[in-house]
Formats: C-alpha cells, sequence, structure tokens
C-alpha cells in the first residue's frame, strides 16, 4: 500500500515532518509512506494550469499513484500555512486528483489545542468541489498533538499516549483506505 504525506511545515526541524517520519519508520511493514516536496511547488496560477511544469505534473501523478494521502499540518494564524493550501490549490484543478482519495489528517503545534482550528479549516477546505477527498471521519481519529516540543526526541514522537492513540488511528485508516 502506497501512502503520500502532505506536510504543511517546510522547516528542517518541523515537529510534523517528525510525526509523518514516526509514522514511516513505525508503520514501515505495513505501508509505504512517501513524503511529497510541496515547497518545490510554484504558487498556483490558474493561466498555468493546463500546463503546469514538470514539478507540478510529477506532484499530481504522484497522489493520483497513491492508495491515500496523510496529511500532517501545523497551524498558522489559527488555519494551515500557504504552503499546504497551494499544494491542495493546484490538485484541485483540471484532473482533480484527491476526488474520492481516502486521506487522514494529523497535526502538531506547540499550543494547547494541538491544531484544532488548522484542522477543522482542513476538512472544509477538502470537501469543496474541486478536492472532495475521502476524508477519516473525525469520530475517534482526531489526532491533535499538543505541547508538540515536549514529546519529540531526536526527530521521533516518543509520547508513549499519543502513539499508542495513534495506533489505532492509522489501522482504522489503513481498514478504510482499502475498501
Ligand atoms: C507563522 C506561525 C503562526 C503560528 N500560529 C499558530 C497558531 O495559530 N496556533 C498554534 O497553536 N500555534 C501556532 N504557531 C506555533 C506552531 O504550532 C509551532 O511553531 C509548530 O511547531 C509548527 O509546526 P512545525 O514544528 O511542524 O514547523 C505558529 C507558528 C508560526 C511560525
Amino acid at each position: 500500500m502506497k501512502i503520500v504525506a502532505l506536510v504543511g511545515s517546510t522547516r528542517k526541524d518541523s515537529l510534523n515532518l517528525s510525526l509523518v517520519n514516526t509514522l514511516q519508520v513505525r508503520y514501515g511493514e505495513k505501508v509505504k509512506i512517501s513524503i511529497a516536496n510541496i515547497a518545490e511547488l510554484p504558487f498556483y496560477n490558474q493561466d498555468d494550469e493546463n500546463n503546469p511544469g514538470e514539478v507540478v505534473t510529477k506532484f499530481k501523478e504522484e497522489i493520483a499513484n497513491s492508495d491515500g494521502v496523510l496529511i500532517a499540518t501545523p497551524e498558522y494564524n489559527w488555519t494551515i500555512p500557504g504552503v499546504l493550501k497551494n499544494a491542495l490549490d493546484w490538485i484541485s484543478r483540471v484532473d482533480k486528483v484527491l476526488v474520492g482519495k481516502p486521506v487522514m489528517i494529523v497535526g502538531v503545534s506547540a499550543g494547547q489545542v494541538g491544531t484544532l482550528r488548522a484542522q477543522l479549516h482542513l476538512r472544509q477546505i477538502l470537501a469543496s468541489p474541486g478536492l472532495s477527498a475521502n476524508v477519516l471521519p473525525a469520530a475517534g481519529n482526531e489526532v491533535l498533538v499538543n505541547f508538540g516540543p515536549s514529546k519529540f526526541k531526536d526527530g521521533l514522537l516518543i509520547d508513549e499516549s499519543t502513539l499508542n492513540f495513534i495506533d489505532g488511528v492509522f489501522e482504522r485508516f489503513i481498514d478504510w483506505a482499502k475498501k
């Protein structure tokens, strides 16, 4: 099973990237999680959407060829970062490669609500006509990692109760994506 991850933070020590790296290590025998380089994408421009160039075309192919998409988002000013919205804008147009695709959302923030506001916005965006993703239902599956800096060490999530919770959500996502 092939999962493509979109990480909404492009900084090298990103905790959201560390969370995806943790899942790559933890579930590596079951699924292959590759990380799309959304920082490489140009700013979306409708003039270019029918002939967007190699970087965008390859990115869309990666999504189209995957069995599911994992989105790891920080919260920037109560919503998702622009770099992630830009990636979603590209895939919302022309070939619309996210339509019906299984999506799991996770997020790490430094604050108390663990990207809750960003994730609510993200669910709204993913429901728009051009995206129409098949998002894992929120009930029991909201991965809201708060107080992030205290839960990671050497680039990996080490908080046991959070890891155990994510194990259950990821299992449900894999079952959901297979259906
Ligand atoms: C531009 C910017 C805006 C932020 N806005 C919020 C916010 O609205 N809510 C929040 O909980 N944390 C906010 N933060 C703090 C992030 O939660 C924290 O920097 C987090 O570690 C970012 O994710 P990363 O480690 O994957 O880069 C903001 C950080 C930045 C740089």
